[in-house]
């Protein structure tokens, strides 16, 4: 099933069922959200889970694109991407958990073919301040799904503050043996789709009160999902990097890990292009400016003359068009020609200073900051210069 048709198909599923769609917003969440990006397909919808109407009633449905540096050195492995698209869909006071997590079973079993013994769940054990997520347990026994109960791993939060409550997540397993263990336990068990009873609001003392409205909010990995229907090993074998896989290689001779490390980070670095953001020192144009120094640490240890502004356009078009963005290939690339220029000088003063005599030891702090504030030498580019 190509990811086109698992989108469609989620779409339809929940439009039958009363669900109306919403467009996708971009990685920018909305102003005063407490994130850079947005991470996950609530962040758009956090008014209206806290109570205020929406236009298109009770019911949601969307695929929203999200950006995740938390898990960075975590990217390269078989389910993690920089940026990666969500299916979501909300109740807003309206049905509960359980219908949600039925809901979810029978599409992922009746329509996408997922073998029921493949599936295992968890769900919130409970603590001292919310008991534990009964309603849940029972579906998933009456369903035949083994469950394993947690505590944090089945709380799920926006942040520090605000809406939050107990999920209860679907894992699928990978391995290529008949399934073992628990989701904690093995990580052949991958997640593919968390349901949030979203119902308690967290305050700045740590207590919990009740959300106006009791709201599910779900989300499910959409490359994760689509890689292992289409029973590849990893979201790198999926078809969503079928072009990357095509046209890559035949530019930069990559060995798998910096491949999967180089495609992740430039096709984010597209996508955040696309949504507006620019390489920059602080915010959100700093996370760009990461992810572009880390794709060009990978390229010039291979080979100084590999360059960026290299990517065909057919690659960057893909991508743009697949996040539904209108900006010129040319213009993408010339901004990561750009940065790739201002990183090379960078670089070359980073080399010059630090063949200082002074410079040539063990760095003590107090060197790295004079690094740092007086050559713009950030810590880890000296790390590079002196490791890499
Ligand atoms: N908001 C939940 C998540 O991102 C669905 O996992």
């Amino acid at each position: 099933m190509h990811t086109e048709q698992l989108v469609s198909t989620f779409v339809e599923y929940f439009h039958e069922r009363g669900h109306r769609r919403i467009v996708g917003s971009t990685l920018l969440p909305p102003p005063g959200d407490p994130v850079l990006f947005t991470t996950s397909g609530m962040h758009p919808l956090t008014p209206y889970l806290e109570g205020s109407p929406h236009p298109l009633g009770r019911r949601l449905v969307n695929v929203q694109r999200c950006l995740r540096t938390t898990d960075l050195e975590e990217v390269g492995d078989a389910t993690h991407l920089t940026v990666f698209e969500m299916l979501g869909t909300w109740s807003l006071g309206d049905y509960e958990g359980p219908l949600s997590l039925d809901w979810g079973y029978g599409l992922l079993t009746e329509c996408l073919g997922v073998d029921p013994g493949l599936l295992h769940a968890t769900v919130f054990a409970g603590d001292s301040q919310c008991e534990p997520d009964h309603a849940s347990l029972e579906l998933w026994q009456d369903r035949g799904v083994p469950v394993e109960l947690t505590v944090e791993d089945n709380w799920w939060s926006n942040g520090p503050v605000g809406p939050c409550g107990p999920d209860s997540e679907i894992f699928l397993w990978s391995g290529d043996c008949p399934p073992e263990s628990t989701p904690t336990q093995d990580d052949r068990w991958v997640e593919v789709w968390n349901h949030v009873m979203m119902r308690h609001r967290r305050l700045g003392d740590g207590s919990l009160v009740p959300l106006p409205q009791r709201n599910v909010d779900t989300g499910l990995g959409l490359e994760r999902l689509a890689s292992l229907l289409q029973g590849k090993p990893s979201v790198f074998e999926g078809d969503v990097f079928d072009p990357w896989r095509r046209l890559v290689p035949p530019l930069w001779r990559l060995d798998e890990p910096s491949l999967r490390l180089v495609c992740d980070h430039l096709r984010s670095a597209v996508v955040m292009l696309g949504d507006g953001v620019r390489p920059a020192n602080t915010g959100r144009g700093y996370v760009l400016r990461r992810l572009l120094r880390r794709v060009l640490t990978v390229l010039w240890r291979e080979d100084p003359s590999y360059s960026v502004g290299d990517l065909p356009d057919e690659l960057v078009q893909h991508t743009l068009d697949h996040f539904r963005q209108h900006m010129s290939p040319a213009e993408v690339r010339s901004l990561l020609h750009d940065e790739e220029r201002r990183f090379g000088r960078l670089m070359e003063r980073g080399r010059q200073v630090l063949a200082r005599p002074r410079f040539r030891g063990r760095l003590t702090e107090e060197d790295l900051h004079y690094l740092h504030d007086t050559h713009g030498l950030p810590r880890d580019l000296i790390t590079n210069l002196r490791h890499g």
